[in-house]
């Protein structure tokens, strides 16, 4: 019997959008099971709490089959080897994309050659979204609506009422 595909999906996803959920439900064809992992006490002071992403997250992936939502600190491949997961997923949006995403596939192919890291192309139509991008529109007052999925931005207004 072929190994099943246990693929992780790790991202900041502060907060997810549009172009997230898109590679996620894509990558739902090819991988037998999906976690989508939240990096846990990031550098970078963060938006939206854990917690909250992760509710986001399942909100927003509910409709999806083999889609789990998870959190996890410390080092990518470790948190690989504790769910048994053969592949690491990452999205490429554009060229400027490949130079880090490059380093991190070969660095955690390093630190675990059992781990392969598998790259989804993002859809053109997400191919200039980011979660920063998204941020900064959404506070200079701007309508993120097509960015992001209905209960990212049900939460980014009710957190943050005074913009839209
Ligand atoms: O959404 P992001 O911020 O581009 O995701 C970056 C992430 C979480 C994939 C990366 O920072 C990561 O894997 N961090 C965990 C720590 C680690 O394993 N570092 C070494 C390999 S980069």
């Amino acid at each position: 019997m072929p190994n099943r595909l246990i693929a992780i999906y790790p991202g900041s996803f502060d907060p997810l959008t549009n172009g997230h959920l898109d590679l996620i439900s894509r990558a739902t064809r090819v991988a037998d099971h999906l976690i989508v992992a939240i990096l846990k006490n990031s550098q970078k002071e963060p938006l939206f709490s854990t917690a909250d992403r992760e509710d986001m997250l399942r909100e927003a992936t509910a409709h999806l089959a083999d889609v789990e939502v998870d959190s996890f600190e410390g080092l990518l491949v470790d948190y690989a080897a504790k769910r048994s997961a053969n592949a690491i997923l990452r999205g490429i949006r554009a060229i400027s994309d490949y130079e880090i995403e490059l380093q991190m596939a070969l660095l955690n192919r390093r630190l675990r050659p059992q781990t392969e890291t598998i790259f989804l192309m993002a859809s053109e139509e997400y191919s200039f979204l980011s979660s920063r991008m998204v941020k900064e529109v959404f506070f200079l007052g701007g309508d993120v609506s097509p960015f992001v999925p209905a209960a990212v931005l049900k939460r980014m207004q009710s957190s943050f009422p005074k913009k839209r």
